[in-house]
């Protein structure tokens, strides 16, 4: 079976304050996004990677210093639009028929583990949709106008990490009706979640953060180093 992953490089990052696109600032001497495919390249279970870019720098992919790992999954990079989803759709129209799995995955959660991707691949191949996620450690709040409304039970919820891989035409019949409908997701389970299908969770890393603000940069440098220091 086929299994292509998307890597969703295409946002702006507008909270990490910096000039230019978040998936390109770099940690530990090479940009975010180039992580992500490594990563996911480290991975035996996934066959080519397919880069989803801001328009504008779609050459930058050229400068990559990739491994020889990493060159030979890589495939050419897709302009993504201004919403995830619409970069999604874009990484999505770019694969051939012949795909039969899809790993979504956020540039920005560039520490993700090769070991818990192919963990999410392996549950996917069996029930047509998976994901990583953690249970939440907080107990959490729900506020309106900075006061608390309610306390929700902790019990049950996780946190929604990528890749989240789904059987391509699920993916696609999903995506199709939320457009048909309107609806905006901000991940891709909750398209499929729509169709009614079952989506199985897969315990992932803590350590699989999305890089969000500026003290992410230096929280993930220093989380390479150690586990460059561990290996
Ligand atoms: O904005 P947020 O952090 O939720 O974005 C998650 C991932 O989706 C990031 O890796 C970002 O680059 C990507 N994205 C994208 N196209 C957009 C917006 C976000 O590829 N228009």
């Amino acid at each position: 079976m086929r299994v292509a992953a998307l890597v969703l490089a295409a946002g702006r990052g507008e909270r990490i304050g910096a000039a230019q696109p978040k998936a390109f600032l770099s940690i530990a001497g090479r940009p975010i996004v180039l992580h992500a495919i490594e990563a996911l390249a480290a991975c035996d279970a996934v066959d080519a990677i397919v880069p989803v870019l801001p328009a504008p720098l779609l050459e930058r992919a050229r400068d990559w210093n990739a491994s020889a790992r990493a060159r030979r999954k890589l495939a050419p990079a897709v302009a993504g639009g201004a919403e995830r989803q619409d970069s999604m759709r874009a990484g999505l129209a770019a694969l051939p028929a012949s795909v039969e799995l899809v790993a979504v995955h956020d540039a920005a959660r560039a520490l993700v583990r090769a070991a818990d991707v192919a963990r999410v691949v392996e549950a996917a191949r069996r029930t047509g949709a998976a994901l990583l996620a953690v249970p939440v450690r907080d107990t959490l709040k729900r506020v309106r106008d900075a006061r608390v409304v309610a306390t929700e039970p902790r019990e049950s919820l996780w946190a929604a990490q990528t890749p989240q891989v789904f059987r391509a035409a699920l993916l696609r019949e999903a995506l199709a009706k939320a457009e048909a409908e309107g609806f905006r997701g901000t991940d891709d389970a909750q398209l499929v979640e729509r169709l009614g299908a079952p989506i199985e969770i897969v315990e992932g890393d803590p350590g699989n953060v999305k890089i969000t603000w500026a003290a992410d940069l230096a929280w993930a440098e220093s989380a390479l180093a150690a586990r460059e220091g561990d290996a």
